[in-house]
């Protein structure tokens, strides 16, 4: 596995690799790693020749100063995992290297950014695009990974490569959940023990949310997720809604999409979760 700071190694390197004609599968991370990290990892390696991993805490995509100084940094950790899983690539530029002068770029993403993570973290998914087309434009991978768990991430990174036609394709990967149902993200490391067992509360109230369908209505089902969490005091749910998978827009009834999809952000303490679950199958 080599490790690269710089975009003209990287470049050199990988051209090399496209001239044996190998495929190149991008998973661009903040680092950090846990194992839902490490599973889009794997299926990287399994379905391209070279597996390349982006790890760089992207500044532009924070809308709070004090999250980008708390996100988690654990880079060796990191590299011992990203060795383990067979990455061939590692990619941790500086600021610097990534943002020689300031990126003013605003992308044209559509209706799925100004819902939900939209409306309560301005800018986030503008700066979620500025970092994603340049490692787009500097790996140009056959395929790129990303999680379930950023659902509307996903659909923006979509609506992006559409407005540039990047030619890659998007794989989207199953949330991995802890034992408790905890939902795996960098942020779980900043909650307190105590925080951290409370916080399966939020998957279980999804899961049980799921049960109460299709008899009980939308409102009914947003209002029992919503107070369920909130009678806890160590919550505050921020949104929880039920939209359409792939447009990320509210539905009022079931009948209005087939693929329903519950989507939460909620404060355990001062750290800020997001979660989300099918509803799909309960109606079918
Ligand atoms: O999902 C993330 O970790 C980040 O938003 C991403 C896609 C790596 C861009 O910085």
């Amino acid at each position: 596995m080599k490790i690269i700071s710089r975009i003209c190694e990287l470049r050199n390197c990988l051209s090399e690799e496209r001239q044996k004609n190998k495929t190149i599968g991008l998973v661009p991370t903040m680092g950090a790693l846990h194992d839902g990290h490490i599973s889009l990892v794997k299926r990287c390696v399994e379905e391209n020749d070279i597996c390349v991993v982006s790890l760089f805490v992207n500044p532009t995509q924070f809308n709070n100063k004090q999250d980008l100084a708390t996100y988690p940094r654990t880079p060796e950790n990191d590299f011992a995992l990203l060795e383990t899983a067979e990455c061939d690539y590692v990619f941790t530029p500086t600021e610097k290297e990534m943002y020689p002068e300031p990126d003013v770029r605003v992308f044209n993403l559509g209706l799925v950014a100004e819902v939900m993570e939209g409306v309560y973290r301005p800018g986030h998914f503008n700066g979620v695009a500025q970092i994603v087309s340049k490692l787009f434009y500097l790996v140009e991978p056959d395929k790129a990974y990303f999680g379930e768990k950023d659902l509307q991430q996903i659909a923006v990174i979509r609506a992006m490569v559409k407005e540039l036609n990047i030619p890659v394709e998007i794989v989207s990967c199953p949330i991995l959940r802890e034992a408790g149902g905890l939902a795996m993200s960098s942020r779980n490391r900043r909650l307190t023990p105590e925080q951290h067992q409370k916080a399966s509360l939020i998957a279980r109230t999804l899961k049980e949310s799921t049960t109460f369908v299709p008899g009980k209505n939308v409102q009914e089902i947003l209002d029992y997720v919503a107070n369920t969490l909130n009678n806890e005091p160590v919550f505050r749910v921020e949104y929880f809604d039920i939209v359409d998978r792939y447009t990320l827009q509210s539905v009022k009834n079931w009948k209005e999409t087939t693929d329903p999809t519950g989507c939460i952000a909620v404060f355990c303490g001062e750290v800020r979760l997001i979660d989300n679950i099918t509803y799909k199958n309960k109606l079918s």
